[in-house]
């Protein structure tokens, strides 16, 4: 790919933002999270923004920015992240998570930019600054547009809530555009119309005050690593169906026309099992693999420890073992019912001879989003002017617990246009974000503008 000098300095620009370490979950980066929002506020600010903002919050900073024209115009409000996931394992890194460097691989002939944070979500933030930088640069904005991009997406956006809460006139809008999702592939362009909703657990279960001689006493005392996972292997049945009662009393089931309507994206089963190296799937009696990751509820174990774990071998019982537990959730379950269900019954499998605790952590509801609404249909179009190809619609499997909040809180919906791969390695060692999709994205954000405020003059 043949570069134009004004995209080589997008690509540099958007380096310079990777090399921010913005790691939301640890507080050692505290500060390079606040160094990253104020990039993110100045990059707004050379963008063309007239008003750009840092809101501290009781965490990590939300910044706001807009460009607005004219209050009888519509309004676009653009929401992302800017904080990332931590790097960890780092040496399973084929070069350092925060030195940025284009490398090509199969999928990416053209290069794609290796660094956290690259495609979730700084290489996709960024593509809406450059896309207003565009727009204003060939005069071709036609309407109010805000920026809210803020730095604890990837710890719950609990302080994200509160604001949003207090601030709706300030937020408010006529659509949500957000990039921070996927698509199907570069060929094969694709909206998310879906999000899971979350549940996020932690258990903790103890049995003797301290750490045992497994000798002296074994075979006579709750192991509490061994009843751990004796307690999670009754989470699920035979067809790995969750076990929690009531778990599934509110899932919405679709029906057979959407299933078969789902069916019809590509998929290819081998590619997908050879391309992260397992020979089998698993999961749900009674669905396939495409819908068991976006449309059913799951329970994973994320982290389990307890006992020796260094160097060669320790015989000890352990007075403690841990795990944490998330649940992705679908519509209509509700996130904070499914935790107290998980608390209730997960305790209720503890046998005698150890305690059991349960912390709940962050949760969120599941979204989804019609197709026939104006914003949907702008999105359609946009892509469809750039890659040629009608996108299609495409349930997700992850969750952005702040685009149904927004819904609930300021009754506006979201159009997902994310531009990521799922080979991109988000949350993985070697994330990475495509040259191609990169500027794909810059190239169809402005046509989204276009189409939305075409569409809503025909209204
Ligand atoms: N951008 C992701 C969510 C995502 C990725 C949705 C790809 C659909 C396709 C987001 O940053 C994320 O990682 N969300 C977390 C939830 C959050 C509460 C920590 C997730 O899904 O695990
Ligand atoms: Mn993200
Ligand atoms: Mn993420």
């Amino acid at each position: 790919m043949d570069l134009t000098s004004t995209q080589k300095r997008f690509l540099n620009e958007w380096m310079d933002f990777l090399k921010i370490p913005s790691v939301s979950a640890d507080p050692e980066f505290k500060n390079d999270v606040k160094t990253a929002a104020e990039w993110v506020k100045n990059a707004l600010q050379k963008a063309g923004c007239l008003k750009t903002e840092i809101i501290k919050t009781p965490g990590h900073p939300i910044v706001y920015g807009e460009y607005l024209i004219d209050s009888s115009l519509p309004t676009v409000l653009v929401y992302g992240h800017y904080d990332v996931q931590p790097p960890d394992p780092v040496e399973l890194w084929d070069s350092p998570p925060f030195e940025p460097i284009v490398k090509a691989t199969e999928i990416h002939p053209d290069g794609a930019v290796f660094a956290r944070g690259a495609c979730d979500d700084k290489g996709q933030v960024f593509m809406h600054i450059k896309a207003l930088e565009v727009m204003l640069n060939e005069g071709e904005l036609d309407c109010n547009i805000k920026f809210m991009i803020e730095g604890e997406e990837e710890v719950g956006s609990d302080n994200l809530e509160e604001f949003v809460k207090n601030n709706k006139e300030k937020l408010n809008c006529d659509i949500i555009l957000i990039s921070d999702t996927g698509m199907i592939s570069k060929t094969q362009p694709s909206i998310s119309t879906g999000l899971r909703g979350l549940s996020y657990m932690e258990v903790t279960v103890t049995g003797p005050n301290r750490d045992l001689h497994s000798g002296l006493y074994g075979g006579s005392v709750a192991n509490p690593i061994n009843i751990l996972c004796d307690m999670i292997a009754k989470l699920h049945d035979k067809d790995r169906k969750v076990t929690i009662p009531g778990f599934y009393d509110r899932v919405e089931e679709l029906s057979q026309e959407d299933r078969n309507e789902m069916a019809k994206a590509p998929f290819d089963l081998e590619e997908f099992k050879s391309s992260i190296g397992i020979n089998a799937v698993q999961g749900e009696a009674g669905y396939n693999n495409e819908e068991r990751r976006t449309i059913r509820p799951t329970l994973d174990v994320n982290g389990i420890w307890g006992g020796y774990i260094g160097e060669g071998a320790k015989t000890v019982i352990a007075s403690k073992a841990h795990a944490k537990i998330s649940m992705r959730l679908v519509p209509d379950q509700e996130w904070n019912e499914i935790s107290d269900l998980f608390s209730n019954y997960f305790t209720s499998l503890a046998p005698e001879g150890v305690k059991v605790e349960v912390l709940k952590h962050h949760g969120g509801y599941a979204y989804v989003t019609p197709t026939d609404t104006i914003g949907y249909q702008a999105a359609h179009k946009a892509y469809n002017d750039t890659f040629g190809i009608a996108p299609i619609p495409s349930r997700g499997g992850g969750s952005i617990p702040i685009v149904p909040m927004f819904e609930k809180e300021l009754g506006v919906k979201s159009i997902l246009m994310g531009f990521g791969l799922d080979s991109d390695a988000i949350h993985s060692p070697n994330e990475h974000y495509g040259l191609f999709n990169f500027f794909k994205g810059i190239e169809t954000i402005p046509r989204f503008y276009h189409h939305y405020i075409a569409l809503l003059r025909q209204q």
